[in-house]
């Protein structure tokens, strides 16, 4: 497969944990999404989860030089050589901006940017349905896509949980910070001929069909 650097962008609940899972199984690049990753950091009780916590339940962002230590590692590490999707980094311009210098030191640069836009009143309803699994992450919607069983996984068996900050006020936070801190990266890869946006008010088929389109090109034209 030739070599694809994507980035996955949008506020909180657009759906980027959903198409990251799908777009992973078809194209089987390594995936890294650090809400994840922090969130296992926390339940492992590392370094890095304690001091990423507060900032987490509040809502707020993890300080950049924490979260760019983690991508910046997994770069390094020979695994994402022939291509990466990241789900949720980077979130603000100075994580871009260093992400850019990582990949130049790497001699390598970023394929494309999927952007997932949905609106606020619609983030608010699906984060207040969303039921996430205790194992693996697994992401649920009460409505939208319900497990077989209530509250049990249907992948591994485990337990569904409400996630801290899905708590209404906390998702406001979160939007907040999403429309002060995240939304210039939206301008800022437009202006390098990167982004490709897609409404992902569409029911979650009808998003990933248009995702694995838009990769099969990308993948198309990088082979050539
Ligand atoms: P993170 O876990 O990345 O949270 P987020 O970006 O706010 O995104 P979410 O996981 O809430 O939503 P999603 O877009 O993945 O949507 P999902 O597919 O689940 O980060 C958590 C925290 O970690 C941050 O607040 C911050 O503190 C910290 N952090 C992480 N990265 C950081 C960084 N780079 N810098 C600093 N701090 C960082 O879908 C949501 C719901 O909608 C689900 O129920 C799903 O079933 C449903 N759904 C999905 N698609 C559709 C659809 N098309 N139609 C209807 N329902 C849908």
């Amino acid at each position: 497969m030739p070599e694809l650097n994507l980035i996955l962008l949008g506020p909180p609940g657009s759906g980027k944990g959903t198409q990251g899972e799908r777009l992973q199984e078809d194209f089987e690049y390594p995936y890294y999404a650090t809400g994840d990753i922090l969130r296992a950091a926390v339940k492992d009780g590392t370094e890095v989860g304690k001091a990423a916590k507060e900032f987490m339940d509040r809502g707020d962002l993890v300080p950049d030089e924490v979260i760019i230590g983690i991508i910046a590692e997994r770069l390094q590490s020979g695994e994402a050589d022939h291509g990466f999707i990241l789900d949720g980094f980077p979130r603000t311009v100075p994580q871009a901006e260093a992400l850019d210098a990582e990949l130049l030191k790497l001699g390598r640069q970023l394929t494309a940017v999927i952007l997932i836009d949905v609106d606020d009143d619609e983030i608010v309803n699906r984060l207040s349905g969303r039921r996430v699994c205790q194992e693996k992450g697994h992401v649920y919607h009460v409505e939208y896509s319900p497990p077989e069983k209530e509250g049990i996984c249907d992948v591994d068996g485990s337990e569904l949980y409400i996630r801290d900050d899905d708590k209404p006020e906390v998702v406001r936070h979160r939007l907040e910070q999403y429309h002060d801190k995240t939304s210039p990266l939206v301008d800022y890869y437009k202006k390098q001929g990167l982004l490709n946006t897609l409404d992902g008010a569409d029911d979650p088929d009808r998003v990933s069909e248009k995702i694995r389109t838009l990769v099969s090109t990308l993948s198309l034209e990088e082979g050539r």
